[in-house]
């Protein structure tokens, strides 16, 4: 089904009349260029009895702009707002760019909310948010999304999660912002251009690349409707980034550490995450859906040892090299443990990069800087799979533009048998890319791809030519991935199809058609 522009206008406020926003005077409907909430509002890290929710306050252009200013904010149990449950005072600060962060608690378990937030009278639109079941989950339904530049591409896919009612979550695997100035990176035939139009260094930069992707319509209304599970990749910082430098990082730039500061702080800022109380990057943590499955969500970036060229096998064959850094890689281990010793039915591993082996014994590795490039550091993860009797495990990636299930053999090549998906230790899930350009717009890599598919027995499903994302939908028994793409990004129009189903039997690690 597509729509044009103006009827796709036209039914976003349909779909807003049918979600009551006019009470007693919150602003309604929300208007992205004006007034003190022009970034919206979002929630994320949902718990069983807490939330976090987010807003920024646009500082009035009239008065010290300097000043804090006294927030208030609600949550409801209804979408009039009139069963309020929790309420409160937070401040919008120049300290924290005036965003504003609640990790508001006393809530029930499983249970939908409405948050709004107030300034002098003036309302914030009213997002909706979930809480975490404490026990007897039946049915997860998670959005799994990365990958949104702005410049080569309308957000249609957020739209069309946006427009899903019964999500209990959106994962963001990473590459929610692109470092680049404008006219890196983008699509000159659509108007899309970036502010602030230099590549991001300072914290300014970060903080105002942020403000300028949330005056998006579609990611407002995504933030708006559904809570999010969110980690970095490489472009919150710069390309290829790792723990002491990146690729798009040069000496004139400063040093790299503070630039790496910067874009965690405004990261921090920005999303509506729970943070640590670490002074360290600390990003990975744990979310418990009621028993049914566990979703550990991991760090691969900012603390992973540099990557190597694909021509150098010993250094990437190297035991030392770490993705994960000493300490995650040791809460990993135990996460995985006590998950699985709990009963819990699956684990999800929320990440950025593709983990399962790919790379032929006689090939340089197709890619270095994903796991393939790490043999040391995935050995040990499979090593805690099998110590531990790891089961039912989904991996959930992002990073490489496009669209692939695969079952996560540890030694595809000489066991691994595709008929009983012996030898797979669990399944792997990547979602195509929101905006950017797909991996296919590469020749080289379509080849690459043509050769592999024949080869790698492991590797179920593979699309490079699409935009979308994976609805991912999981009970006691089976995990369903769908593949849903959108049919282009260089408008923005409504629209959307299921272009594959594959399903996952509890104690199969094996990924099949459906
Ligand atoms: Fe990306």
């Amino acid at each position: 089904m597509s729509f044009s522009r103006r009827a796709f206008l036209h039914t976003t406020v349909a779909a807003a009349a049918a979600w009551p926003l006019t009470i007693r005077g919150w602003q309604d409907p929300p208007n992205p260029t004006a007034g003190l909430f022009r970034h919206g509002v979002a929630s994320g890290d949902p718990l069983n009895d807490r939330v976090i929710i987010w807003t920024r306050v646009t500082p009035p252009a009239s008065g010290s702009t300097n000043r804090p200013l006294d927030v208030r904010w609600q949550i409801a149990s209804d979408e009039r707002m009139k069963n309020v449950v929790a309420r409160g005072t937070a401040q919008s600060a120049i300290e924290r760019d005036f965003t504003v962060k609640v990790d508001a608690g006393n809530l029930k378990p499983g249970a939908t909310y409405f948050y709004a937030f107030d300034v002098g009278g003036e309302q914030s639109p009213i997002g909706r948010t979930k809480t975490l079941p404490d026990s007897g989950m039946q049915r997860l339904r998670l959005g799994q999304v990365s990958c949104s530049n702005y410049p080569t591409g309308y957000f249609n896919v957020y739209r069309c999660l946006a427009n899903r009612s019964d999500l209990d979550a959106i994962v963001h695997l990473g590459d929610y912002i692109y470092e680049f100035g404008s006219g890196r990176y983008n699509d000159p035939s659509i108007s899309r251009a970036v502010q602030p139009t230099n590549e991001l260094v300072t914290l300014q930069d970060y903080r105002n690349r942020y403000a300028f992707y949330r005056s998006d319509i579609d990611l407002q209304e995504i933030h708006r409707q559904h809570p999010f599970i969110v980690v970095w990749d490489d472009h919150e910082m710069a390309n290829d980034a790792w723990s002491g430098g990146a690729g798009n990082h040069n000496a004139n730039q400063g040093d790299w550490k503070i630039r790496q500061r910067a874009a965690y702080r405004a990261y921090l800022e920005w999303l509506p995450i729970r943070e640590s109380t670490s002074s360290d990057i600390r990003l990975y943590r744990r979310f418990g859906f009621g028993g049914l499955a566990d979703l550990i969500m991991l760090d691969t970036r900012g603390l992973r040892d540099q990557q190597v060229a694909a021509t150098d096998k010993a250094a990437i064959a190297d035991p030392r090299r770490t993705l994960l850094g000493a300490e995650q890689e040791k809460w990993l281990s135990e996460t995985l443990r006590s998950s699985q010793g709990a009963g819990t039915r699956w684990r999800l591993l929320g990440q950025q990069i593709l983990f399962t082996p790919l790379t032929m014994p006689s090939m340089n590795v197709l890619r270095p800087d994903v796991w393939d490039g790490y043999p040391g550091a995935r050995d040990r993860v499979f090593d805690m799979i099998d110590t531990d009797r790891i089961t039912d495990l989904a991996i959930l990636t992002g990073d490489i533009h496009s669209s692939w299930a695969l079952d996560v053999a540890r030694n595809p090549w000489t066991q691994y048998d595709a008929k009983t998906a012996m030898g797979s230790r669990g399944v792997e899930i990547v979602t195509p890319a929101v905006s950017s350009p797909p991996m296919f717009s590469s020749p080289a890599h379509r080849e690459v791809a043509t050769m592999l598919r024949p080869l790698a027995q492991h590797l179920k499903f593979l699309e490079g030519d699409s935009r979308g994302y994976v609805l991912l939908d999981i009970t006691p028994k089976t995990l369903i991935a769908d593949w849903y793409f959108v049919p282009t990004v260089t408008e923005r129009i409504e629209g959307e199809s299921r272009a594959a189903r594959f399903v996952c039997e509890r104690g199969s690690s094996r990924l099949v058609p459906a």
